[in-house]
């Protein structure tokens, strides 16, 4: 008899990692950098920090296969015995984003083309086209001498697919590809002509060989088309994804496989990739010159947890200090590079690691921080790394927490592609930026959201929040309709319901699909001038009376159809019309913003929508702490003080942080750019 082994779940395989080692704390290793004899003292350093998890091999595949065929393997053996004995374990990447000069030497069609029709050369990296099969026969022969190799080796924890997912080309065997993809999503020409609107500008195809990538054109594309495109980049990559995927889980079954994700960047949908990672993972480098940046990491965090349906995650890259890549690239104190990761750790994260341990002395990435910089042990930085490699084991009961949110935020991909297409009202309009604007009030009222994909059932939240969702689909809006008549308070913004999967955009007036509940509609999208348009406020405006409140970038002739009306344009091409609307709707409420506000009056509308709804934030009561964050995980809760400046911060108590094991009572007195984690405290000793 054949007894079924159950495959395990994916959360639970590094949740059985988290388990063994703590919150991981390390990075990216590159040994192959660096003679043999360095490597010991690495290791030994290493352990002395408490780095108990790297990330090795990313960029290795010229060293592994240094011409074709060829298997170079031992000093990998080395590292990895090196590291084993040191009690370090191995997150072991395909090599797979960078391929040897020889393959686009000997294989042109390897190397991506641009849309300019521009083949790009080696010498950097991710030279490699997704779709060209000469390298997927290449990156899968790699992969699999690789897993074969190291699959039973006691260093290794967990798998890393390729670097940062995002190669794009627009070569002749990505346009097959991307035909293909046509034909399996729209079965006839006659069906594309039909979802690209090609009888515009007479684009009409007669045959599947006319039809291109977004390549250069004389004029604006056709953003139908440049949706598609989007969403077949994001396939094609998920699709070279899985292929190295399941040559590691041919040979492993039990180790956690993942690769890197960035937060919000547009070349991939992470919410359809988000299911094949054992683990989440992001990259973040947060701007230390940007004001924004504490808010925006927040966002990004939200978003990285959510993709994983609440399971911890895994910071994969941040800096120490400087990046290389920015054109001015402002250093990091080691107290901001700890207050970072304990961020990270507080919204769900299960480890923090760097780009890289030891740093580079040669390549395009020399200047870029480290762990330990080339000047050595004895520097700020790595005394920095010291001390957060401390922190983070004193955070062990953290492990396999979790951040509980009664506030979701819609955000979708196809949605931001599409809204972002050329010609339209404005360009000065963007989906993410609009995010950033409502998730930030929420941030600074130290109100904890989810974030969800559009269609997601929303039977767990009080407040749901849509800043733009440009492209609406039936089944999205019957969710967001159902949670505002059993008592959720939905709150939609500025350029909604305006198109439908295709990009065409729906007739009738607007927000499609979304009139009745929200209880307004609209006829025109107009973009405002420069300096915005001043709006009047109705008597049950919720926000401070007398506040000048602003309208700008993008307004709508709107008109209420049994919605209370709470501001209007004062002036201009939209005087006297609604900007902001309230409607009662079964057991709850739907409020319309149908333009871009001030971020005080953004803050009045979405905090009046927190208070009329069942969600509350962290600590309900609490007056706002500019600057200081507070989010709780499991059992703890974290304040994060951003600012410079010291605050003091009433938390009922007894509490004990576990950062430094000290009682705290009554007052959390927090210096600047510093954090406590406290539990229910004070801990009786009993001896
Ligand atoms: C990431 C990349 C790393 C390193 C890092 C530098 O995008 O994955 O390999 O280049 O940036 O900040």
């Amino acid at each position: 008899m054949v007894i079924a082994v159950p495959e395990r779940s994916a959360a639970s395989r590094f949740a059985d990692l988290t388990a063994r080692s703590g919150l991981c704390f390390g990075g990216d290793y590159n040994p192959e950098q660096w003679p043999a004899d360095v490597w010991r003292e690495d290791a030994r350093l290493m352990r002395e920090a408490r780095v108990n998890l790297v990330t090795v091999g990313v960029f290795s595949w010229a060293r592994y296969e240094p011409r074709p065929g060829a298997r170079e393997f031992d000093w990998l053996d080395e590292v990895l015995d090196v590291l084993d004995e040191h009690g370090i374990g191995v997150d072991l990447a395909t090599p797979t984003a960078s391929p040897p000069p020889w393959l686009g030497a000997r294989h042109p069609g390897t190397l991506p083309v641009d849309a300019e029709g521009v083949r790009l050369v080696p010498g950097s990296r991710n030279q490699f086209s997704p779709a060209s099969s000469v390298y997927r026969e290449h990156a899968l022969a790699i992969t699999t001498d690789l897993v074969v190799r190291y699959a039973n080796h006691p260093a290794v924890r967990m798998w890393h697919v390729g670097n940062e997912f995002g190669q794009v080309c627009y070569g002749d065997e990505a346009a097959a590809a991307f035909r293909e993809w046509l034909r399996d999503r729209y079965g006839s020409v006659e069906a594309l002509d039909d979802a690209w609107g090609t009888a515009v500008w007479s684009q009409r195809y007669d045959d599947w060989s006319e039809v291109l990538p977004p390549r250069r054109m004389p004029y604006h594309p056709n953003p139908s088309q440049a949706l598609d495109w989007r969403r077949f980049c994001s396939d094609q990559l998920l699709g070279l994804y899985r292929a190295q995927r399941d040559v590691i889980r041919a040979h492993d079954t039990e180790r956690p496989v993942t690769t890197n994700l960035m937060g919000f960047f547009a070349g991939i949908d992470p919410w359809t990739w988000a299911d094949d990672l054992d683990v989440v993972s992001d990259d973040a480098y947060p701007d230390p010159g940007d004001p924004q940046a504490p808010a925006d990491a927040a966002l990004t965090q939200d978003l990285v947890r959510s993709l994983g349906g609440g399971a911890p995650w895994l910071l994969m890259e941040s800096a120490t200090s400087a990046v290389s890549w920015r054109p001015h690239n402002l250093p990091k104190s080691p107290e901001r590079s700890r207050l970072e990761s304990l961020q990270a750790v507080a919204r769900g994260a299960d480890g923090v690691c760097f780009f890289q341990w030891r740093g580079s002395r040669s390549g395009a990435e020399r200047f870029h921080s480290s762990m330990l910089p080339l000047a050595g042990a004895d520097t700020r930085v790595h005394r920095g790394v010291r001390r957060l490699g401390a922190d983070l084991e004193r955070l062990r009961p953290v492990v396999g927490g979790r951040v509980e949110a009664r506030v979701a935020i819609v955000v979708d991909w196809p949605s931001w592609w599409a809204s972002g297409e050329v010609a339209r009202p404005t360009d000065r309009l963007d989906a993410v930026d609009q995010l950033r604007a409502w998730h930030r009030v929420l941030w600074e009222h130290h109100v904890v959201c989810d974030l969800v994909p559009p269609a997601r059932d929303l039977a767990g939240y009080d407040l749901v929040l849509v800043p733009q969702l440009y492209l609406l689909e039936e089944v999205a809006a019957q969710a967001l309709t159902d949670a505002a008549r059993r008592g959720a308070v939905l709150v939609v913004g500025p350029f909604t319901g305006v198109a439908d999967e295709r990009a065409h955009l729906r007739t009738g007036r607007f927000p499609a699909l979304l009139r009745d509940v929200l209880g307004v509609s609209g006829e025109e999208h107009a973009a405002l001038p420069d300096d915005g348009v001043p709006l009047d406020l109705a008597p049950r405006w919720p926000g401070r009376p007398g506040a000048g409140a602003r309208a700008s970038v993008l307004g709508e002739l709107l008109r209420a159809d049994g919605a209370d009306v709470l501001a209007t344009y004062r002036a201009g091409h939209l005087a006297g019309a609604p900007a902001v609307t309230r409607h009662g709707v079964g057991q709850g409420e739907a409020w319309y913003v149908g333009t871009v506000l001030d971020q005080r009056s953004t803050a009045d509308v979405l905090l009046a929508a927190l208070r009329a709804s069942a969600a509350a934030p962290v600590l309900p009561g609490l007056p706002a702490h500019p600057g200081v964050e507070i989010v709780r995980r499991g059992d703890v809760l974290f304040l994060l003080n951003h600012s410079p400046d010291r605050a003091l911060v009433p938390v009922p108590g007894p509490h004990v942080d576990l950062l430094t094991g000290e009682p705290v009572t009554g007052v959390v007195d927090l210096p600047g750019h510093d954090a406590v984690a406290l539990v229910d405290g004070p801990i009786e000793r009993t001896s």
